[in-house]
């Protein structure tokens, strides 16, 4: 199999395709299923919400996107790419290269700087030149509004500081796909506004896609675009 990971994916492919896509987890020694959707379809470059209760499968669906998590069965397709097909290296590679993904607890490295945070991902994927990485990783934490706070560690940063560090690694490699789990669900309305404002707008300025799971009515309401769960779960959607 050839590493699809060291191919641009093509640029106008559906952002995320699947049909039939089921997750099924173990649960009290009884396989118990999560997900279930017959057809899905998330355009190259748009921008939609994902809605539903807790426990409805939210972050299931993200960590498959993501390569994170494989299917029990069912096509998925990420930006052209089969991924549940390729093998784990070559799904590590093509997440780190081609999708971004900003984690609810931001999961950020405790013991290096948030310019150390941003650079990770760049030395993994590789796609940059060594001598541009540095300056764009203080392009992105400036663009967030951390450029006071390039080597303070995870620890010395607030909440929304935190938060602001994985938008901005989530970005590090101009990912054509960006994942957010619930990215204002622990900051106040006014912090919330102003990181979904700040998602919107670095996903458009990059042409990238942006799935954001969330709870919150606010940030739903300002979403053209809303996947309801579990509504849509088992049911096609109708995406515009
Ligand atoms: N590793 C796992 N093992 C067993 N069950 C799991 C596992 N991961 C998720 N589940 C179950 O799958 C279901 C969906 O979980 P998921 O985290 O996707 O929900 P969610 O919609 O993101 O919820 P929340 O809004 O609370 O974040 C839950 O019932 C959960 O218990
Ligand atoms: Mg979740």
């Amino acid at each position: 199999m050839t590493d699809a990971a060291a191919v641009r994916p093509p640029e106008r492919v559906a952002a995320v395709e699947a049909y039939g896509l089921r997750r099924s987890f173990v649960q009290g020694g009884e396989s118990v299923e999560v997900l279930d959707i017959a057809a899905l379809c998330i355009p190259s470059g748009a921008i939609y919400g994902l809605a539903g209760p807790s426990g409805c499968g939210k972050t299931t669906l993200l960590h498959l996107c993501a390569g994170l998590l494989p299917p029990s069965a069912g096509e998925l397709r990420v930006l052209g790419t089969e991924l549940p097909l390729l093998p784990q290296h070559a799904r590590d590679r093509f997440r780190a290269r081609h999708v971004g993904y900003v984690f609810q607890r931001f999961n950020l490295i405790p013991a290096v700087s948030a310019i150390e945070n941003v650079l990770l991902p760049m030395g993994f994927a590789n796609v940059l030149p060594v001598a541009q990485r540095r300056e764009r990783a203080e392009t992105l934490l400036r663009r967030v509004g951390l450029g006071h706070r390039l080597h303070h560690r995870p620890a010395a940063l607030s909440h929304g500081e935190q938060q602001r560090v994985g938008i901005a690694r989530a970005l590090a490699n101009r990912p054509a796909l960006l994942l957010a789990d619930e990215p204002t669900a622990s900051l106040e309305a006014g912090r919330s506004d102003a990181v979904l404002e700040l998602l919107i707008e670095v996903a458009s300025e990059a042409g990238a896609a942006l799935l954001i799971a969330s709870h919150d009515a606010r940030v739903l309401g300002r979403l053209e675009h809303v996947l309801q769960m579990p509504v849509f779960n088992g049911v096609a959607p109708a995406p515009s």
